[in-house]
C-alpha cells in the first residue's frame, strides 16, 4: 500500500512539470513532407561528423590505398617466386619466357635443350685433368656454360686456369664418389683416373670412383632430365682374343688381378648405364675409349706415350716393358674430343669405339719419338707388367658410319705438339713423378 501510494505521487509530479514545460507548450503538428526535407540535411551532416568522430573515413582510404599497392605489386611477387622455382627445374636460359606475358604458355617438366637455340649447360666430371680440360676448351669455345667437377687427384687447376674470370665457366672442388645437385643440360663423365699407375695407387677408391662416382651422376641426370656421356675405355676388352676390338665383342677381362679395379669398375658403370637408360629412360652414351696421348697428360704417369716423350726430353732411355712387341693404337686429343662431343650430340647410345686404328708396336713408338723429338734417344727393356694386354686396335667403322666422326692427326704430327709442351713444363717446373 505504501508503495503504491508512492507511486502515484510520482506520477502526479511528472504530469505537472510536462503540462509547465515550454516544449510541450508550443509543441504543433509538422506534415511528414516538411520533416523529411529538413532531416535529410541533418542526415548528411549527422553522417559526416559521425565518419569524422569515428575516424571510419580515414579507414576507408586506407584499406583502399593498400588494396591498390598489393594488386600492383602481386605479378611482381609471382614473377620473383616462379623465377626460384624455375631455376630448378628448367635450363637457365629458359626461366624468362614464362613472365613474357604477350605470350605465356604453361611450362611443365624440363624444357628440351634445343628450344630456342638457348646456350647449353654442360658438366664435365674429371674436367681439369687432359682429356677433360680439352673437352672443357672446345665446349667453351662452343658458347656453352662449362662446370667443371673435380677433386684434382690427378687433374690440376693449370688446366684450365685459362677460363678463370670466364662467367661462362665454373670450377668446383668435388669428389664424384659423393652426390651433388646442379642443374645441367648434358654431362660428360670422365672423372676417373686413367693411368695404371694412378688407378693402382687406390685400387678400392678408383673402382668406388666408378661405380658410386657413375651411379651418382646417372641419378642427376635422371633427375634434372640431363643426357650423360659415361667415358668408358678399351680396358673392358681385356687381353682381347678378337682382333681388331669391335663394340659387339664382349671381352677377355681378369676380374681378380691388379688392373681390375679399372677394368671391371669401368665395365659396371656401362652397366649402370645402360640400365639407367632401360630402367628411367636416361638419355646415355658410351665411349670406349683407346690410348690418348697429347699437351697436359701428366709427365709421369706410366702411360707408354707420355713415358716415352718425357725420357726422351730428360735425356733418359725409354722404358720398353716386355720385347716391345706388344701393340697399341694412339690418338691425338682433339680427335677423342672430336668424338665425344659427336657422340653426345647424336642420336646414337654406342658403346662407340673412339680411337686411332692406326697400329704401333712399343719399339716402333720409340722409333717415332727418336725422328721426332730426340735422335739420339736410347731403349731400355724391363720385365712386362701383370696382365698388360698383348694388342690393342681399335675398329671404328661403328663410329664412321654413325657418327661421322674418324681421327685426323696422324702419331707423327700429334707427337710434336706434345713435345713441345712436356718440354716447357721439363724445363719450367717441377712437377714431380705425376704429382701435383
Ligand atoms: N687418356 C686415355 O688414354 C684414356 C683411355 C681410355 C679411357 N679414358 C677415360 O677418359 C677419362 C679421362 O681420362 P684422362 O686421361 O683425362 O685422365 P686424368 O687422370 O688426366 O683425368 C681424370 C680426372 O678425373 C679426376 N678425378 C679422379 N677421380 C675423381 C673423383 N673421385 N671425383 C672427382 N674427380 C676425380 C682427376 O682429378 C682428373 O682431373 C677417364 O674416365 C678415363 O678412364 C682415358
Amino acid at each position: 500500500m505504501k508503495q503504491l501510494h508512492k507511486q502515484s505521487i510520482l506520477n502526479q509530479r511528472r504530469d505537472e512539470e510536462s503540462a509547465s514545460s515550454p516544449t510541450s507548450q508550443n509543441q504543433t503538428y509538422s506534415p511528414k513532407s516538411t520533416k523529411h526535407q529538413t532531416s535529410s540535411r541533418s542526415i548528411f551532416t549527422r553522417s559526416i561528423s559521425y565518419i569524422l568522430k569515428e575516424q571510419r573515413l580515414l579507414f576507408i582510404i586506407i584499406g583502399i590505398l593498400i588494396g591498390s599497392a598489393l594488386i600492383s605489386l602481386k605479378p611482381t611477387f609471382n614473377k620473383q617466386s616462379y623465377k626460384n622455382e624455375a631455376t630448378f627445374l628448367m635450363p637457365r636460359s629458359n626461366i624468362a619466357t614464362p613472365f613474357d606475358f604477350g605470350s605465356f604458355k604453361p611450362v611443365s617438366g624440363r624444357i628440351p635443350v634445343s628450344i630456342g637455340g638457348k646456350r647449353r649447360r654442360v658438366v664435365v666430371t674429371g674436367g681439369s685433368g687432359f682429356v677433360g680440360s680439352h673437352l672443357v676448351d672446345k665446349l667453351m669455345a662452343r658458347g656453352d656454360d662449362v662446370i667443371v667437377i673435380d677433386n684434382f687427384f690427378t687433374g690440376r687447376k693449370e688446366n684450365v686456369m685459362h677460363h678463370f674470370g670466364n662467367p661462362r665457366f665454373e670450377l668446383i672442388r668435388h669428389d664424384v664418389v659423393e652426390p651433388i645437385l646442379l642443374e645441367v643440360d648434358q654431362i660428360y663423365h670422365l672423372a676417373c683416373p686413367a693411368s695404371p699407375v694412378h688407378y693402382k695407387y687406390n685400387p678400392v677408391k678408383t673402382i668406388k670412383t666408378n661405380v658410386m662416382g657413375t651411379l651418382n651422376m646417372l641419378g642427376l641426370a635422371k633427375r634434372i632430365g640431363a643426357r650423360f656421356l659415361l667415358t668408358s675405355t678399351s680396358e673392358v676388352y681385356g687381353d682381347p682374343l678378337e682382333h681388331p676390338q669391335k663394340e659387339t665383342y664382349w671381352g677377355h677381362v681378369n676380374p681378380i688381378g691388379v688392373r681390375s679395379c679399372y677394368d671391371e669398375g669401368k665395365r659396371t658403370a656401362e652397366t649402370l648405364t645402360m640400365d639407367y637408360h632401360r630402367g628411367d629412360g636416361v638419355e646415355v652414351r658410351i665411349a670406349r675409349i683407346f690410348n690418348t696421348y697429347g699437351p697436359r697428360m701428366c709427365l709421369d704417369d706410366g702411360r707408354v706415350v707420355s713415358n716415352f716423350v718425357s725420357q726422351a726430353i730428360r735425356k733418359q732411355p725409354m722404358t720398353v716393358y716386355g720385347d716391345g712387341k706388344q701393340t697399341r693404337s694412339f690418338q691425338y686429343v682433339s680427335d677423342l674430343v672430336d668424338g665425344l662431343m659427336a657422340l653426345m650430340e647424336g642420336e646414337h647410345i654406342g658403346p662407340f669405339n673412339l680411337g686411332n686404328p692406326g697400329e704401333f708396336t712399343m719399339l716402333e713408338l720409340a722409333q717415332v719419338v727418336k725422328e721426332t723429338i730426340d735422335p739420339s734417344a736410347t731403349i731400355e727393356f724391363r720385365d712386362n707388367t701383370a696382365d698388360d694386354p698383348q694388342k690393342r686396335k681399335p675398329d671404328i667403322s661403328k663410329a664412321k658410319e654413325y657418327l661421322n666422326w674418324e681421327p685426323k692427326i696422324t702419331l707423327r704430327e700429334g707427337l710434336p705438339r706434345m713435345a713441345a709442351d712436356f718440354r716447357n713444363r721439363i724445363l719450367n717446373e717441377d712437377e714431380g713423378k705425376g704429382n701435383k
